[in-house]
């Protein structure tokens, strides 16, 4: 009888057989960086109070930005939620909902934001595309079209943490976590102010409130003010893999997101924990 034992395949894991709760065994396999999936990918998000909400006034310059920046890059822009989720929520809070039934719904703006975003990008060959599709056919898309238009906000939904009765990972989080593990080339962040200030501009110090050009989130994590961007995007920044900086820029001067995906500092860049290769 032959003998079979030299031609069967024995699958070595070093995982195999130890627990995955101890991190100095499974450091030497999982530490080590993960790979690219898209390195020539930008990632723009677009805020839903700063940009969405205005309507035509703010939409039509951004998409005309937009629309320009095509033929240089190849975008994934994820809008974020705006008015109609504040609304959801203090409806959805005074009937004493908890967090995961709101993060749905609010969710679902962040999703109406992008349809309308990607209609007017329509002629240009950009569709909107669920999150399962961003997760796994979002190559075969941007070779279809030079950009994409998806939901910022992440898919926590039922899942999300309870430690806040407001959504604590919204869209900002969403938008990192997808251009880290994307490894795309940069994340930018489209607001209404020139950047992130001391104190929030509009509020009733803003005209002591003075601009960071440059801040890490290590630093920004200290402060208690508000920012503007979800504070889960500090926590996610301190553990990022590839994203190193994600500037944040005025969306409402026209220009300022096209010098920013040109590698221009014209915001505040907001450095991660991310370390170079
Ligand atoms: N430290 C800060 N720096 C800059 N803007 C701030 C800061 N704190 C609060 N803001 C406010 O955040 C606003 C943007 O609101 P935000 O909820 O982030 O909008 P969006 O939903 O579009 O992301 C700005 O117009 C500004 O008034
Ligand atoms: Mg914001």
């Amino acid at each position: 009888m032959a003998d079979t034992t030299n031609t069967i395949k024995h699958v070595a894991s070093p995982l195999a057989r130890q627990t995955l709760q101890d991190g100095s065994l499974t450091r030497p396999v999982a530490g080590v960086r993960p790979i690219r999936l898209l390195p020539w990918l930008q990632v723009v998000k677009i805020g839903g109070r700063a940009i969405m909400d205005r309507g035509a006034e703010a939409i039509l310059p951004i998409v005309d930005e937009l629309r320009q920046l095509l033929p240089e890059h190849r975008l994934l822009i994820l809008t974020g939620a705006g008015v109609r989720a504040r609304h959801l929520y203090s409806v959805g809070l005074d009937l004493g909902l908890p967090v995961g039934s709101l993060a749905p719904l609010a969710a679902s703006e962040a999703g109406q934001n992008g349809h309308i975003l990607a209609s007017m990008l329509a002629p240009e060959g950009v569709s909107y595309v669920e999150h399962p599709t961003l997760a796994s056919q979002l190559a075969i898309h941007l070779q279809a079209a030079r950009a994409v238009v998806g939901s910022a906000f992440p898919p926590y939904h039922h899942h999300e943490f309870p430690g806040s009765r407001i959504p604590p990972h919204r869209a900002d989080t969403g938008a990192f976590l997808l251009a880290d593990a994307l490894g795309a080339a940069g994340l930018t962040i489209v607001e209404d102010v020139d950047g992130v200030y001391t104190a929030d501009p509009k509020g009733p110090d803003g005209d002591k409130a003075q601009l960071l050009r440059e801040a890490s989130a290590a630093e920004l994590a200290k402060t208690e003010g508000p920012l503007p961007f979800d504070r889960a995007l500090l926590d996610v920044m301190a553990t990022a893999r590839h994203i190193q900086q994600v500037q944040v820029v005025n969306g409402l001067v026209p220009g300022r997101l096209t010098a920013a995906l040109r590698g221009e500092h014209v915001g505040s860049l907001i450095r991660t924990g991310a370390r170079s290769a």
